[in-house]
């Protein structure tokens, strides 16, 4: 029941439930890269960035870890060499970096590429990355899908691709518990609400350090928008 209500929120033809979002995304890039595969990231979280650094000596993937927000450096680590997988995360952790998507996906194809977007700290609610050109969501369910109860992440997007995730998932074990599937079910009918809240919260306080005379810069998507507009009011 998690799979067909997190497809159908993030207008994927399928999706898999997985114990957490590394098991999501481990098992989907697994799924999809083979020995000497190249992936173009530019991975923020600290487990994605381990799990490329560490697991390239095993599959002898070139990872180019690229600054997705400069559309140019993408272009260019396209030019380079072929490669299989671009991973963009968004908003990225810590920093909460938003990657233009649709431009991006729309240069990845161009080039064969599959595009897989994390957007664990935004979520179905706030974005739909599959509406904008990404083939693959791989994402953490345990932050705002569910009521922070249970860890839990999810695949979605193109059938075949997360079917092939899933048949991953089965040989490498990453399964979301059935318990942790009902309490991520409960929390989702709350999702829209706490969304809305935390947005609200989360603007209220940027606006409040952007204005602090002991705060140099505030990491926040509307921040500069915020600036601007108060800056013209001024
Ligand atoms: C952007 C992002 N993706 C994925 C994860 C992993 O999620 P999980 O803790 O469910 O494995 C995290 C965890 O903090 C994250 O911040």
């Amino acid at each position: 029941m998690f799979e067909h209500k997190i497809a159908e929120l993030e207008g994927g033809e399928k999706a898999v439930a997985f114990a957490s979002g590394m098991a999501a995304i481990a098992t989907s890039l697994l799924s999809i890269l083979k020995t000497g595969d190249s992936v173009i990231t530019h991975n923020k979280y600290t487990a994605q960035r381990t799990y490329f650094s560490r697991n390239r000596f095993r599959t002898r993937n070139n990872v180019e870890w690229v600054d997705l927000t400069d559309l140019s450096a993408l272009d260019a680590a396209l030019s380079r060499r072929p490669a299989k997988v671009l991973f963009i995360e968004c908003p990225a952790n810590p920093l909460v970096e938003i990657v233009d998507i649709p431009a991006a996906a729309k240069m990845a194809h161009d080039k064969g590429l599959t595009v897989i977007v994390d957007s664990s700290w935004a979520g179905p609610y706030v974005m739909r990355p599959l509406e904008m050109g990404a083939d693959l969501v791989a994402s953490s369910a345990s932050k705002y899908i569910g009521h922070n109860e249970a860890m839990g992440g999810y695949v979605t997007g193109k059938a075949e691709l997360v079917s092939q995730a899933n048949n991953y998932m089965l040989t490498f074990g990453g399964v979301m518990a059935p318990f942790n599937a009902l309490l991520t079910i409960l929390g989702l009918k709350t999702l829209h609400v706490r969304m809305d809240r935390h947005c609200e919260n989360a603007m209220e306080i940027a606006k409040f350090l952007e204005g602090h005379p002991k705060i140099q810069r505030v990491h926040y998507p509307d921040s500069r928008a915020t600036r601007n507009t108060r800056s013209q009011n001024a």
